[in-house]
């Protein structure tokens, strides 16, 4: 979201490459997310898109099995016509990654379609399995294929970035030998997300809330991201990342800094990107809550709690015995000014009883009670989604009673402010970022670091995940992880 890049067209030749084009996330996000862009008109006439993967097939092919995928997967239907134009920019290559002789052929099928004369943009989009991240980067640097000459050439990494702290330096580095990082646009779904975007709005462009974010008044905050999906055909990949790496190093992590940061002097990539690294900076290092002398997994297991779903095991690719997790709660703390002793309460998990990604700020109660009445804390709840929007829980007078009191709801939601808006998918939103160069919604290599850094010393130390059944609120440990702090979880059904 810049400096309004979203009514930007790119006017230039831009192709985008998407590497790994056989695979899911082109056909579930990529395609759908750039064909909304097109019949927006926000792909500008000289935008393409080629694809590459090791399937052997021919453009038509790989253009029905999109159309398949668009079918399957779009929120939208863009209309025959509509689609017919934007499908015919879509092109095919088979190739390798690993191997330079297909990158090299793929240089050369890309300079056949890009206009002579114009700057030949590229952005080459990692869409691949992780361990091919390291090759795919080398060999476009081997080839000159990420040298900025006249033009610019830009690669967008997804996640996982790396497994830990270890393996996502060697990468950093891998990828800083090839490309300079303002080429470098490491994607995390979770910061296109319009709700999440709007917490920024909120925050710096509001006067009100400012005053109040901090320890003064906040008592706790929550952060969950739960999931109705069980693991199903991506254990391969789930059973080797848990919840930890999936969601926390990353989702999870990213909104905190959003809620916790300093506001920046300026809406731009690396004011903004400073401030979050600061945030991260500053969370206490789990193997670090050892004042007492209890070193390690005593420590780490007050402040982390895992669950696995029953039947966990029984999916199609789970090694039998695996103690993956796929739910973790997190209690983090951020020693700054600001949040010194407001804890900072993170879960997610797949396989739970509703879909729902939701930022509780829970304030404090009055210092004193003049009404003889025992009352709940006000609370700001920040829907990321579905039914994107917040509410403000106070309290009020029951109409004719005497001073009887309970809490009501004030509330905003983007469907009754902004009616017959659709929200857009948030790779909408980063590819077109991506194009226009502005990276203030991509992680920097700092910031993955950092993550890495909180996120590595909990994984170390896990023990044993606990049961918990399909379609639960998770493991009854979670709700004593809290308890213990004297708080519960405020969930919508426990709110009121
Ligand atoms: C992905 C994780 O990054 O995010 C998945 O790998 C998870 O496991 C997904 O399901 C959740 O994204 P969203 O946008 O559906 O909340």
């Amino acid at each position: 979201m810049t400096s309004d890049s979203g009514d930007q067209v790119p006017a230039q030749t831009t192709t985008i490459v998407i590497m790994g084009a056989s695979g899911d996330l082109a056909r579930r996000k990529l395609i759908p997310s750039l064909c909304s862009l097109f019949c927006k008109g926000r792909l500008g006439p000289e935008v393409r898109i080629v694809g590459m993967a090791r399937t052997r097939q021919t453009e038509q092919q790989f253009r029905e099995s999109l159309a398949e995928g668009m079918e399957e997967f779009a929120h939208f239907s863009p209309g025959s016509d509509a689609w017919d134009e934007f499908i015919s920019r879509v092109g095919y290559c088979y190739g390798d990654v690993t191997s330079q002789d297909d990158l090299e052929n793929l240089d050369e099928t890309l300079r056949g379609i890009e206009s002579p004369g114009q700057p030949a943009n590229r952005l080459y989009y990692l869409a691949l399995a992780p361990s091919l991240y390291g090759p795919a980067v080398l060999n476009l640097g081997a080839t000159g294929m990420a040298r900025e000459t006249g033009c610019w050439r830009r690669v967008v990494i997804e996640k996982p970035f790396g497994s830990d702290l270890a393996t996502a330096q060697e990468l950093n580095q891998v990828v800083h030998s090839v490309f300079s990082e303002s080429q470098v646009f490491r994607i995390d779904h979770y910061l296109g997300k319009e709700t999440v975007q709007n917490l920024l709005v909120f925050r710096f462009a509001n006067t009100i809330f400012e005053p109040i974010w901090s320890r003064s008044y906040i008592d706790n905050i929550q952060i969950t991201v739960s999931e109705t999906v069980p693991v199903s055909e991506r254990a391969g990949y789930y059973d080797q990342a848990g919840v930890l790496r999936d969601m926390f190093q990353n989702h999870l992590l990213q909104l905190l800094t959003v809620v916790a940061m300093e506001p920046p002097s300026n809406f731009q990539a690396d004011l903004l990107r400073n401030e979050k690294v600061k945030v991260l900076n500053a969370v206490r290092r789990p193997t670090l809550i050892e004042h007492g002398g209890t070193r390690g997994n005593h420590e780490t297991s007050r402040i982390a709690v895992t669950g696995q779903y029953g039947g966990y095991l029984d999916e199609p690719g789970v090694p039998s015995g695996s103690r993956t997790p796929t739910y973790a709660a997190v209690r983090l703390d951020i020693d700054n000014w600001r949040w010194q002793g407001v804890p900072f309460y993170l879960r997610s998990g797949k396989a739970l009883e509703d879909k729902r990604t939701e930022i509780i700020i829970q304030f404090r109660k009055p210092p004193h009670m003049m009404f003889a009445h025992e009352i709940t804390a006000n609370i700001l709840a920040i829907q990321v989604q579905p039914h994107e929007g917040l509410h403000i829980e106070f309290q009020a007078k029951t109409p004719d009673e005497k001073m009887e009191m309970r809490p009501v709801d004030l509330e905003f939601h983007y469907e009754d402010s902004f009616g017959g808006m659709d929200l857009p998918d948030a790779y909408e939103r980063l590819l077109l970022d991506a194009m226009n160069g502005d990276a203030s919604l991509f992680t920097r290599s700092d910031e993955i670091e950092e993550a890495w850094e909180i996120i590595d010393p909990i994984i170390q130390s896990l023990p044993a995940p606990d049961h918990y059944n399909v379609g639960s609120r998770g493991p009854e440990a979670a709700d004593d992880l809290l308890a213990k702090d004297g708080r519960r979880w405020l969930d919508p059904h426990s709110r009121f």
